[in-house]
């Protein structure tokens, strides 16, 4: 028997691409372990999307290497964005690596494997146009309510601080038919929640030369799976929201009432520099047409602090963008400079660190603000929500829950299990999360 531990960095493509890997690895007598001191083969799947995470990589190849030394024995593999992105870098920081595979090279797994159980290193890089061939291995997928499948791969927006395009190639989507078998399968299993992944999702079909392969119709065929379950879609590019998306959530009952679709910026010119394909205004208009549709949707956002010659008027337009249009959530960042990118070669345009870390303070702060009030506008309401872990607190078992809004709800209620959905009256409203009581 032969173990191996993964460690997973970054979105949740690679949480994905990570219960691909257990599984390929599993037809060849591999075993996932969650202690690494007894795996004979390490794996980190890497994100390179800021340069902290970047550095994160490096580090436990470090750790690993080390602990190579006194067992040459084990293999060391890494994969993912950083992987994908400079394999010469690796090679220098870290000669001791035995496998460098890329985005692109997840199936070539079981070749791969034999070779390193040969003694020999090896890398396998390279971009291809080739849509992933998803349902020829298992999935070992973690223990948990949510099964992820990715819908769509890779990127062709290039907003100019991001590494996204050069480390998962251009948007590749996949079959229909498959994503609805991969689905069925899915709930079969027992999963009660499906989320639909793609660095664009909305941008699915786009690839293929058939207008109605879209997001919308995948939707409204996932939602004729029969059973108990519901359907998630993230990331939304503002632009790429259509009306027909818009009346396929609104249509379909198992499709939850919320989007992610982050702005970046609250300025029109930032955007342009960033090459976000829509203005301030537009997002502002699509926002609206969301809101109006939908009573309780939440609507989750990402901004950058600090983007290359960004002036603290245009920082404030952020700001306000958050309070004006009632933003439930956002992922913040300070710019972190990225290989490759054109806003990386921007130098001269650089902001000091202590000014973009003190914007994203300020906008921490105003995410901070915003989340609250989000959260209180949901108290004494009814919230649909599904249980996906429990606490125990003074004695008391606490369900945590998710609403379909994706707002966090903790309940206690002893006929419910994990895995079952409640319909909960919100009694108390936190920053981060919702309590309430069970209704029937
Ligand atoms: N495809 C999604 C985003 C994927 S990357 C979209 O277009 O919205 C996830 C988030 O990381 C981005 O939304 C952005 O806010 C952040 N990010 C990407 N590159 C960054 C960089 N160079 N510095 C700081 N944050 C960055
Ligand atoms: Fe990166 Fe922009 Fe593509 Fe999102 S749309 S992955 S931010 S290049
Ligand atoms: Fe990171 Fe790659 Fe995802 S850079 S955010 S792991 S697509």
């Amino acid at each position: 028997m032969k173990n191996f531990y993964i460690e997973t960095l970054g979105c949740q493509m690679n949480k994905s691409d990570s219960e691909r890997i257990s599984g390929i690895l599993s037809h060849f007598g591999y075993f996932e372990t969650e202690n690494e001191k007894e795996a004979q083969l390490l794996i980190i799947n890497t994100c390179s999307i800021r340069q902290l995470s970047e550095d994160k990589a490096y580090s436990k190849l470090g750790v690993w290497g080390k602990r190579k030394k006194s067992n040459p024995e084990i293999k060391i593999a890494i994969c993912g964005c950083v992987a994908q992105q400079d394999k010469e870098k690796i090679r220098k920081r870290a000669p001791y690596v035995d496998l460098i595979f890329g985005t692109h090279n997840i199936y070539e797994l079981p070749d791969l494997i034999k070779h390193i159980e040969n003694g020999e290193k090896i890398c396998a890089v390279t971009n291809t146009p080739v849509i992933r061939n998803n349902n020829d291995f298992k999935i070992i997928r973690k223990p948990s309510v949510n099964a992820w499948i990715p819908i769509i791969e890779g990127c062709n927006n290039f907003c100019t601080y991001c590494v996204v395009p050069f480390t998962r190639g251009r948007e590749r989507s996949r079959k229909p038919e498959e994503i609805i078998k991969e689905a069925q399968n899915i709930i079969n299993e027992g999963f009660k929640e499906i989320t639909l992944l793609g660095q664009n999702v909305d941008s699915y079909g786009k690839d293929f030369n058939d207008k109605n392969i879209t997001l919308a119709n995948l939707l409204r065929e996932l939602n004729k799976i029969e059973g108990d379950f519901r359907i998630r879609f993230v990331t939304s590019y503002p632009s790429d929201i259509t009306d027909d998306l818009i009346n396929a959530v609104d249509e379909c009952d198992k499709v939850c009432k919320y989007f992610h679709i982050p702005m970046q910026s609250g300025n029109s010119r930032i955007l342009k520099e960033m090459n976000r394909h829509y203005t301030k205004q537009q997002y502002y208009e699509i926002v609206s047409k969301i809101r109006s549709r939908f009573p309780d949707v939440a609507i989750t956002s990402d901004f950058i602090a600090g983007f290359p010659g960004e002036t603290e008027e245009e920082f404030l337009d952020t700001l306000n963008a958050i309070e004006e249009l009632e933003l439930d959530y956002s992922n913040t960042a300070a710019y972190s400079p990225r290989e490759f990118t054109k806003a990386g070669k921007m130098t001269d345009k650089f902001l000091p660190e202590d000014v973009k870390y003190e914007r994203l303070e300020r906008l921490n702060e105003k995410n901070k603000q915003a989340c609250l009030k989000s959260n209180e506008k949901f108290t004494g309401k009814i919230l649909k929500v599904l249980v996906e872990n429990k606490t125990e607190k003074d004695g008391n078992i606490i369900l945590n829950s998710r609403a379909d809004n994706n707002k966090i709800v903790h309940f206690t209620d002893k006929t419910k299990k994990i895995g079952d959905f409640a319909f909960v009256k919100i009694t108390k409203a936190q920053t981060w999360c919702l309590f309430g009581e069970p209704v029937e």
